[in-house]
């Protein structure tokens, strides 16, 4: 039994994953500035076995390349044709910054600035800016720094029962400026445990942390 369902947001800042989604599909990984991961932290956050998880919203801040800073922020509540595998979301990403290329040049053309997130797909939204869009648009929520080395996340108390956004850094880690921001902010650092891990799996030993304890009753059972 469900006991609680709270909006969980993912923040994945990708320090050079290219910014204008031009990259090969043939080799996503370098072409794309190491896209692949997070890519594969949105299928991780988003998706269950049996599909979208409606309460997620997953922000993916590129910071690589011509157009750099940009984000795309997923709402599990709209999103649509969301597929787990790294092609079919590199192409729905590729689609994504280029329609939202051809809107700037539109709002370029009429003198209008996009500071905020605008919708180019159903629950895919785009904004030029990185990781300070993302701190406007979760405002009011409780603020999480994912990182290694850091206070256990199973001794967190009060994990999950509050609107949370969780900042997650790439295969790199992060940018010093990102945890000097977030620690001002007072984002609480959460560790996921002794190793350190590939970002993705980060993503998912966490919504198993999150998932556990929004159900009443799960492991009453025992060993
Ligand atoms: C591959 S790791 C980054 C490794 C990078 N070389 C570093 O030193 O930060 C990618 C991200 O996953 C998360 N992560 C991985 N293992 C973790 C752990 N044991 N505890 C907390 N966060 C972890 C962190 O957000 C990290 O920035």
């Amino acid at each position: 039994m469900l006991v609680r369902e709270v909006k969980r947001r993912f923040v994945v800042v990708a320090q050079r994953a290219l910014a204008s989604g031009e990259f090969s599909l043939d080799d996503i990984a370098s072409s794309g500035g190491r896209i692949d991961v997070p890519l594969r932290c949105l299928r991780a956050a988003m998706l269950s076995s049996h599909g979208l998880r409606p309460s997620v919203i997953v922000y993916l801040v590129l910071c690589g390349g011509e157009y750099a800073p940009r984000t795309i922020r997923f709402d599990g509540a709209s999103v649509k044709f969301l597929r787990p595998d790294e092609r079919a979301l590199a192409v729905l990403v590729q689609k994504t910054l280029a329609a939202a290329r051809a809107q700037g040049r539109a709002e370029a053309a009429t003198g209008a600035a996009a500071a905020a997130f605008a919708e180019v797909k159903p629950g895919i939204s785009v904004v030029s800016r990185g990781v300070d869009a993302v701190l406007d648009d979760v405002a009011g929520t409780r603020l999480y720094l994912v990182r290694e080395g850091a206070d256990d996340v199973r001794a967190a108390r009060e994990l999950g029962e509050h609107e949370s956004t969780f900042f997650l850094g790439d295969d790199r880690g992060f940018d010093v400026a990102v945890t000097d921001e977030l620690e001002r902010r007072g984002a609480i650092a959460l560790g996921l445990g002794p190793v350190s891990m590939h970002a993705e799996d980060a993503v998912a030993v966490l919504t198993n942390e999150l998932d556990r304890r929004a159900f009443a009753h799960y492991g009453e059972r025992g060993a």
